[in-house]
């Protein structure tokens, strides 16, 4: 075998204030995941950490928000983050966390080596700061207008809405986070990374070396930023939580998150070296090291211009080779969000679907958001599980394991004369297998997964075209060869499918007794051995790989969802003030009744009003009701109603109108009659 080359990749570290979810899942993790096990089953010497990002704005906002401490927040979640990544079988050979000691150490060594050489300049200058909080206001502490996009949520750090990357005091009409008040300016030295320094050679770098061997997207936005003119930019800021800058006149002021965490990427490689008795060195300085960085699509400017940067200042490391972002995925046509509870979150999929791990990162591979942004549905997903994964793939793993166990008693049979469809189907299995490596190597996952698809695909079409339960019958010899041939390509099936469905792979190579193969089936091997599974060879019984996924399942996620809608839309709707308190009496004094609606019709020109005809038992009343907007009078003919019957008749367009409905609005701002149903919205909702 070749020597194998060594690569580092790295998976965004996720920031510590929430648990993870689908989006995160699609765009990073399982991408990475992918390639990293790809690459290790070709014997490569791969690399592949993550951690947690525990500085930063968003963990400081949310702990204030709990009223606890910012290492509560982190604490707790980053167990809760570790344990979603290893159920679901993303294999880092480390999970750090960023206030780790060695991170600590790790940064600050960085932060002084370039103080040192004067990689930095010093400035004093005026930034936003909140009276009230007794605090400056940076990064996520000062929302304001997009100076680039008009966005009115922007970041002080960046606009979410275009991208672009952002100093606080670039933000129009600024407000704090913390108070909502207009903040004013107050001098503070920072110190600054001097990026437009970095311009031609970010240029040479990027423009001339990758322009064709990054992702478009990826590409495009660097050269935007690039062509805008880069600033400097400051690396520190004047806050209590972070790693302290480590120089004099630092005091009180701590690292900007964004300099502290990706250099998290070198901390976890030095903790799993120490714990494993490597050498990290060659993993982040040998130059024919491949780097490559799995972020999503916001993280861009971070990972391919700032860090890149700061690697060059500090000089001794060498610079990624790729960096393959994704763009975002989206919920059932919404984007997602954590503040909306929009989103699937990974521990609540787990107890929804114990042990369906691969078949939530089969779904969100195929539906991956790689060039353009990408919608998740659950109907799709039932799709993707009850047609693809039990129809196609377990139904021919299934036909395989089954009948070789029942003509053979599990052992692999001769393989006597091949005929053409034999010869054929095993050459195509290893123009496949050379295909989806092809796609992973330019990190195309979700063509590299249709191709495994294919793999079975091709073997099923392999069994209805010849047979062999009919076979069986008629040709021993014949049915040997077509039960042989088939084991080859489940084989071939249960490597291929590793990358993308571990968990299944797994229960695969159990099935097929690969451990009491003389040697393990290796990815290379798909392309080039004779067979990968011998004349012989004793396999095991089948076992359930996927099972079906009823309607009800996913109509109950969707009403999950349809909850969250509901809670966001009356978070949103202003409860209004209680009027003044009244007697008993002044209750008593009103007469509300049942009643049923007999007639309805439009009153000319006007656009809201209907004269309704209403029986309230004493006798019909004329009532004039401003719901025209919201109902045909066809649609209410019948309809029981609540009506005060005692209000002083008033004229309403010529029409005297004796009575009132009892109505309220529901959350799409629609009147409603008063029933129970109607009564499911907000609580204070006003009837009137
Ligand atoms: N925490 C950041 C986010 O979730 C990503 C940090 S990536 C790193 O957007 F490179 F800084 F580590
Ligand atoms: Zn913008």
């Amino acid at each position: 075998m070749n020597q194998p080359k060594r690569y580092t990749i790295t998976a965004a570290l996720p920031y510590t204030n929430g648990p993870i979810h689908i989006g995160h899942l699609a765009g990073v993790y399982i991408p990475a995941d992918i390639y990293s096990r790809y690459l290790k089953l070709k014997g490569e010497d791969v690399l592949f950490v993550c951690g947690s990002d525990e500085h930063g704005v968003p963990i400081t906002i949310k702990a204030k928000k709990e009223g606890v401490s910012p290492q509560d927040i982190v604490d707790k979640y980053h167990q809760v983050i570790k344990d979603s990544f290893s159920e679901f079988g993303i294999q880092f050979d480390n999970y750090s966390r960023t206030s780790a000691k060695i991170h600590h150490e790790t940064a600050s060594d960085f932060f002084k080596s370039m103080h040192e050489n004067n990689k930095f300049i010093e400035e004093v200058s005026e930034q936003l700061y909140d009276q009230e909080a007794n605090q400056f206001l940076a990064d996520r502490f000062v929302t304001g207008t997009c100076p680039k996009c008009g966005y009115e949520e922007a970041y002080g750090d960046q606009c979410e809405n275009c991208g672009i990357s952002l100093s606080a005091n670039d933000l129009i009409n600024p407000v704090s986070a913390i108070t909502g008040n207009k903040p004013e300016k107050k001098e503070t030295k920072h110190w600054y990374l001097p990026l437009n320094e970095y311009d031609s050679w970010l240029k040479d770098w990027i423009v001339e070396e990758h322009k064709m061997d990054w992702k478009p997207n990826v590409y495009g936005q660097c050269k935007s930023w690039i062509d805008d003119g880069l600033r400097p930019r400051a690396v520190t800021r004047d806050l209590d939580w972070g790693i302290p800058v480590p120089v004099k006149g630092g005091e009180g002021k701590v690292l900007y998150v964004w300099f502290d965490a990706p250099i998290g990427y070198i901390s976890a490689s030095k903790e799993w070296a120490s714990e494993n008795n490597k050498n990290w060195e060659p993993y982040w300085k040998d130059k024919e090291t491949k780097l490559v960085h799995f972020i999503g699509k916001d993280n861009i400017v971070f990972h391919c211009i700032i860090f890149p940067a700061m690697l060059k200042a500090e000089g001794s490391y060498i610079l990624p080779d790729n960096v393959p972002a994704n763009e975002f995925l989206n919920l059932e046509g919404k984007k997602l969000s954590t503040s909306k509870n929009w989103a699937v979150w990974l521990p609540d999929y787990l107890k929804d679907f114990p042990n369906q791990q691969d078949v939530l990162r089969y779904a969100l591979t195929a539906n991956a958001p790689e060039t353009k942004d990408n919608d998740f549905t659950w109907k799709d997903f039932q799709t993707r599980n009850n047609s693809e994964l039990v129809g196609i793939f377990g139904n021919f793993v299934n036909r395989v394991i089954v009948l070789t166990n029942k003509y053979y008693q599990g052992v692999v049979p001769p393989k006597n004369n091949f005929e053409a469809v034999d010869i054929n189907i095993l050459q195509e299995v290893k123009k496949i297998t050379s295909t989806i490596s092809n796609s992973l190597e330019k990190y195309r996952f979700r063509e590299a997964q249709a191709e495994m698809m294919n793999l079975a695909r091709l073997g099923n079409k392999y069994l209805a075209d010849e047979e062999p339960w009919k076979k069986v019958k008629i040709d021993e010899k014949r049915t040997e060869t077509i039960m042989y041939v088939a084991l080859q390509v489940v084989s071939a099936l249960a490597i291929t499918a590793e990358p993308f469905l571990p968990f299944t792979s797994n229960k695969l190579r159990k099935m097929l007794n690969e451990s009491k193969l003389s040697s393990k089936i290796l990815w290379n091997d798909l392309a080039h051995a004779e067979e990968l599974i011998p004349v012989g060879h004793q396999i095991s019984q089948a076992e359930l790989l996927f099972v079906k996924i009823e309607d009800e399942t996913i109509e109950k996620q969707l009403a999950k969802l349809e909850a969250s809608k509901l809670a966001n839309a009356n978070a949103n709707k202003e409860v209004e003030p209680q009027k003044e308190l009244i007697s008993f009496e002044d209750f008593t004094k009103l007469d509300i009744r049942s009643g049923t609606i007999i007639e309805a019709k439009k009153i000319a020109k006007t656009k809201k009003l209907l004269e309704l005809s209403v029986d309230i038992g004493l006798a019909k009343r004329t009532i004039v009701s401003g719901i025209a907007e919201d109902y045909k009078p066809e649609e209410i003919i019948g309809k029981k109603v609540a009506v005060i019957i005692n209000l002083k008749p008033v004229k309403l367009r010529g029409v005297l109108s004796e009575g009132m409905i009892l109505m309220t609005k529901n959350d799409e701002d629609k009147l409603v009659f008063i029933s129970p149903e109607s009564l499911d919205v907000k609580s204070g909702t006003t009837i009137s």
